[in-house]
């Protein structure tokens, strides 16, 4: 397996920020430092400047649902290993992981959402409409569901509402039956099997913006179930928060970015019920302050040199 790729960080620097990281002792934890997970690992990019900063007494749970993202990781974080417990697992399953690995209380947790440079780099992966691979697109390959599955198997309308749902797609319904027509002729397999489907919707090229991009990342979203496992993770993370504990989050696009911000606010309100209902009603509770009134983005400099990183929003909460 090819394993010299890399990925840079996006806001490197302002993440580790918010996150309020200390080295040594943390309150009530005294001698033992900060506890931090990172829920998407990557190749450690993140990782490697949390460790730095919590030092040696400071712990990391880093959990990463790609096998080969995994195997990348360990290797570029080998010399911080005795600090690192290292989990093959979706987030959605974080209140699980730091249970069986009696990680609590955590003073900080990272999501970094969405897709990393192998994953558009390596064409086996599927992710990428700019190179030619199988039509596979799941971060997980324990997974069943590859994007083959869905265009060659799913009906007209359960494709149309993917592209719409997930992809924000104007023209989601001539792109659903142009996939239809297609594959009655033959199985749609490849990557650009698919794009030359959404090009035939498409005649007129904008010259930056490609075709096929929001058909990709819908079946991307689908297939590995994005926006569900992102709010069940937050609300888990939210919830594992030590005290003045951290989340930050960094999202990709606007479907991501408003789960987060939405998430965020309801736990900044306080319950409304009637003081004579013998139970919460309403379900506001006001665990969170929110560090980041408006989403930090990347500076000019950081996209030129990161162009990966152009539309990321970065957004912060400290649990009360
Ligand atoms: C943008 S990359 C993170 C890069 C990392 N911060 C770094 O600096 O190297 C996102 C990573 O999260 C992983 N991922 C995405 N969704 C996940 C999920 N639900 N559970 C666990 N890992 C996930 C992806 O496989 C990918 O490796």
């Amino acid at each position: 397996m090819k394993t010299d790729y890399t990925h840079t960080p996006v806001l490197p620097e302002e993440t580790i920020d918010l996150l309020n990281l200390k080295a040594g002792s943390s309150g009530r934890q005294g001698r033992t430092g900060m506890r931090v997970v990172d829920c998407t690992l990557g190749l450690g990019g993140h990782s490697r400047e949390i460790l730095k900063k919590i030092g040696p007494k400071g712990r990391l749970l880093a959990i990463e649902q790609d096998e080969e993202n995994l195997i990348r990781a360990k290797k570029n974080l080998k010399g911080f290993s005795k600090r690192i417990t290292f989990v093959h697992d979706n987030f959605e399953n974080l209140a699980a992981i730091v249970k069986k690995y009696k990680f609590g209380p955590v003073n900080a947790i990272l999501f970094d959402l969405g897709l990393s440079s192998p994953h558009l780099e390596k064409a086996e992966r599927g992710f990428a409409f700019r190179h030619e691979g199988p039509l596979d697109m799941r971060f997980d390959k324990r997974q069943g569901l590859t994007a083959a599955d869905v265009v060659n198997s799913y009906r007209e309308q359960e494709l149309t509402d993917i592209l719409r749902q997930y992809g924000e797609e104007p023209k989601a319904r001539f792109i659903a039956q142009a996939i239809i027509r297609e594959r009655k002729k033959r199985a749609l397999r490849t990557t650009s099997d698919l794009v030359k489907v959404v090009e035939t919707v498409y005649r007129r090229r904008s010259p930056k913006f490609h075709p096929a991009t929001l058909t990709f990342q819908a079946l991307r979203i689908y297939v590995n179930r994005e926006l569900e496992t992102l709010k069940k993770a937050l609300e888990q993370a939210i919830n594992l928060l030590a005290p003045k504990g951290r989340i930050a989050v960094i999202s990709y696009h606007s479907l991501e970015d408003r789960i987060v911000k939405i998430k965020f606010r309801h736990y900044t309100r306080s319950c409304i019920c009637p003081k004579e209902l013998p139970i919460c009603q309403c379900n506001f509770q006001k665990l969170l302050y929110i560090v980041t009134k408006k989403p930090i983005i990347p500076t000019g400099i950081e996209v030129l040199a990161n162009p990966r990183s152009r539309s990321a929003k970065l957004r912060a909460a400290e649990k009360l």
